[in-house]
C-alpha cells in the first residue's frame, strides 16, 4: 500500500477546500484530494453569487438579520455575525486572485437579489457563472503550489490515540493509498444527493460526514435539507435556475397563469426557500399543478443568464416561450460536522469546511448566496488557525491496528440498498414534507446491518453506497427526533415551530447510535 506524507491534506476542492489551499500553500506541504476532476464540485456549478455588504445603504446588520429570519433563529449568532461582518474583504481577496466580478460602467459592483435578502447584495461573475469564474481563478492559483490529486476517493480516516493523521484512499483502479498529515481537512460537500430530485450534479454523497462519524467525530442540525424551488429536470438530469432570475422579475405561475407566491409571504417569490418549496410542494402534489418560472417580464435574460439560457437550450425548452417548467429539489444540506470557529472538529487535527461542516451560520434554512461566503470565511479561519499553531506533534510511527477487521464488520454489496431505491426513499418519506409514518419506513428500510464496517477491501461503488444509505438513515432518523417544524425541517404532523426547540441540536455520535442500536436488537430478541 502506498503511503505518501504531507503536512496537511485537504479532501475536497470545492471553494473552501480551494481557498484554504492558497491559504496554507505559502508556508506547508498541501495535498488536495478529490473524487473526480478538480473541477467536478457544487461551487464551480453555483450560478447565483456570493452575498456581501457592499454598499452604504446596507450594512452587516441588515446581512446578519436576514440570514437569522431565513435561518428561523437556529444559527450561531457570534459565528453567523463574523460569516457577514468578512462579506467585503471576501469579494477584495478574491477580486485580488483574479476574479473579474461583474460591474457597471463606472467599475462599480452590480448587486443582484435572491431570496430573503431584503437588499441587493449579490456579488455576481459572467451573469449567473458565478461558481465557474471564482474556481478557474482559485484553480489557477493552486495549481502549481499544491499537489492535487484528482480521482481519489478517500473512504476512511486514519485515526490513532485521539488523533488524525490523514485518511485511507481508494483510486479509480481500486488501489489503497494512505495519505499521512499533521493536519486534515474535510472540504467533501454535503449529502444532498441522497436525494433523486437535487440540484447536485456531483455526487454529494456525504462521505466526507459519514468518515468524520465513523471516526467518533460529532453531527448535528442534519435534518435541516434546503429544498431549492426551482430545479429543472430534464429526461436525464436535474438542473437550477438561479433564484437570480427571480431576483430580475421572474414570477412562478401555475398553467392558467395564476401568480403562485401572491398573498403567502410579503417578499412573494423571494421569500425564504423553504416557504417558497412548501408552497411549490402544494401545487405539484397535492394540486396536481404544473409550475412555471416565467421571465418574459426580464428584459435581456440571454445577456444576464448565459448559463440558464444554455441549461434550458440544452433540454429542449424554448427560451422565447418565456416559460420554464421548474420543481423544488434537494440543493443543500445545513447540517455536518460541528465546528468551532477555525474549523476544529472533536477529533484532535481534524477540521472541516465547507458544506460538510455544520458552523451553525445557516441555521434551519440559509439565506441565498451564504454559501460560497461560508466556504470563503472558515477556509480562511481555519488555514489561519493551522499556521498559528506550532504545536510539535510526533508523526505516527506505526500504521492503526485493524481491529475492525472481523468478519460480522464486513459488509458485502448484497446487502446494500440501491443508490436508487435510497434516493427515492428520501423524496418519498424526508422530502419537503415529513410525517412519523413515512419517516419509520424509511427508517427501517435504510438502517445498515452496521455502521462502523471494515471498507478498505470494498469496491468504489460500495463505498459511495454504504455512505450514502448511512447518510439517509442519519437524516431520517434525526428528522424523526425533531418533533416541530422549523425552516427547511416541516414535519405535516408537528406543522407549528416549538418554543422548547429554540436553539436545540440534535447531535449525533456513532457510539450513541451503535449503543441504541444494540438496545434495539436485544429487545426485538426478548419480544
Ligand atoms: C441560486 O443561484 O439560486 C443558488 C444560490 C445559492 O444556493 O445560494
Amino acid at each position: 500500500m502506498e503511503i505518501i506524507e504531507t503536512e496537511v491534506l485537504i479532501i475536497g476542492s470545492g471553494i473552501a477546500g480551494l481557498m484554504a489551499a492558497e491559504y496554507l500553500s505559502s508556508h506547508k506541504n498541501v495535498i488536495v484530494i478529490t473524487k473526480s476532476k478538480i473541477e467536478h464540485s457544487n461551487s464551480f456549478m453555483a450560478q447565483g453569487g456570493i452575498s456581501a455588504v457592499i454598499t452604504k445603504e446596507d450594512s452587516w446588520q441588515a446581512h446578519l438579520s436576514d440570514t437569522l429570519l431565513a435561518g428561523q433563529f437556529h444559527n450561531d449568532r457570534r459565528k453567523t455575525e463574523k460569516l457577514v461582518r468578512e462579506g467585503h474583504n471576501v469579494i477584495n481577496t478574491l477580486s485580488e486572485w483574479g476574479v473579474s466580478f461583474d460591474r457597471d460602467d463606472n467599475g462599480r459592483l452590480l448587486l443582484g437579489k435572491e431570496g430573503g435578502h431584503h437588499r441587493n447584495r449579490i456579488v455576481h461573475a459572467g451573469g449567473d457563472q458565478t461558481g465557474r469564474k471564482v474556481m478557474e481563478a482559485l484553480i489557477h492559483r493552486v495549481i502549481n503550489r499544491v499537489r492535487v490529486e484528482t480521482g481519489q476517493y478517500a473512504i476512511d480516516l486514519l485515526v490513532e490515540s485521539g488523533i488524525c493523521y490523514g485518511a485511507f484512499c481508494k483510486d479509480e483502479d481500486g488501489s489503497l493509498k494512505i495519505y499521512k498529515a499533521r493536519h486534515t481537512i474535510l472540504a467533501g460537500g454535503g449529502y444532498a444527493g441522497i436525494y433523486a430530485a437535487s440540484s447536485n450534479k456531483y455526487g454529494s454523497d456525504g462521505s466526507a460526514i459519514c468518515m468524520a462519524y465513523r471516526a467518533g467525530v460529532e453531527l448535528s442540525d442534519l435534518e435541516f435539507v434546503q429544498f431549492h424551488p426551482t430545479i429543472m429536470k430534464d429526461k436525464n438530469e436535474s438542473a437550477l435556475i438561479t433564484e437570480a432570475v427571480r431576483g430580475e422579475g421572474g414570477i412562478l405561475s401555475k398553467s392558467n397563469g395564476a401568480l403562485i407566491m401572491d398573498g403567502v409571504h410579503p417578499l412573494k417569490d423571494l421569500a425564504p426557500r423553504d416557504i417558497v418549496s412548501r408552497r411549490l410542494f402544494e401545487e405539484i402534489h397535492n394540486n396536481n399543478e404544473k409550475v412555471y418560472l416565467d421571465i418574459r417580464g426580464i428584459s435581456h435574460f440571454k445577456r444576464k443568464f448565459p448559463g440558464v439560457t444554455s441549461l434550458c437550450q440544452k433540454a429542449g425548452i424554448s427560451i422565447e416561450t418565456g416559460l420554464i417548467p421548474v420543481s423544488p429539489g434537494a440543493h443543500f444540506t445545513m447540517g455536518g460536522i460541528i465546528t468551532d470557529q477555525f474549523g476544529r472538529t472533536s477529533l484532535q487535527c481534524l477540521y472541516a469546511i465547507g458544506e460538510c461542516a455544520n458552523t451553525g451560520v445557516h441555521g434551519a434554512n440559509r439565506l441565498a448566496s451564504n454559501s460560497l461566503l461560508e466556504g470563503a470565511v472558515f477556509a480562511k479561519e481555519t488555514a489561519d488557525y493551522i499556521l498559528s499553531t506550532d504545536k510539535k506533534r510526533t508523526e505516527s510511527s506505526s500504521m492503526p491496528s485493524f481491529e475492525w477487521f472481523s468478519s460480522e464488520n464486513c459488509i458485502y454489496e448484497d446487502e446494500l440498498l440501491e443508490v436508487k431505491t435510497i434516493q427515492s426513499l428520501m423524496d418519498k418519506h424526508a422530502g419537503i414534507c415529513r410525517q412519523v409514518n413515512g419517516l419509520k419506513t424509511a427508517e427501517d428500510a435504510l438502517q445498515p446491518r452496521t455502521l462502523r464496517p471494515f471498507l478498505l477491501n470494498q469496491p468504489f461503488s460500495a463505498v459511495k453506497r454504504f455512505n450514502m444509505q448511512t447518510m439517509a438513515w442519519l437524516t431520517v432518523t434525526s428528522c424523526m427526533k425533531r418533533k416541530e417544524s422549523r425552516g427547511s425541517h416541516y414535519r405535516t404532523d408537528f406543522p407549528d415551530s416549538k418554543k422548547e426547540w429554540e436553539q436545540k441540536r440534535i447531535k449525533r455520535s456513532v457510539f450513541q447510535d451503535e449503543s441504541l442500536i444494540a438496545k434495539k436488537a436485544a429487545a426485538r430478541v426478548f419480544n
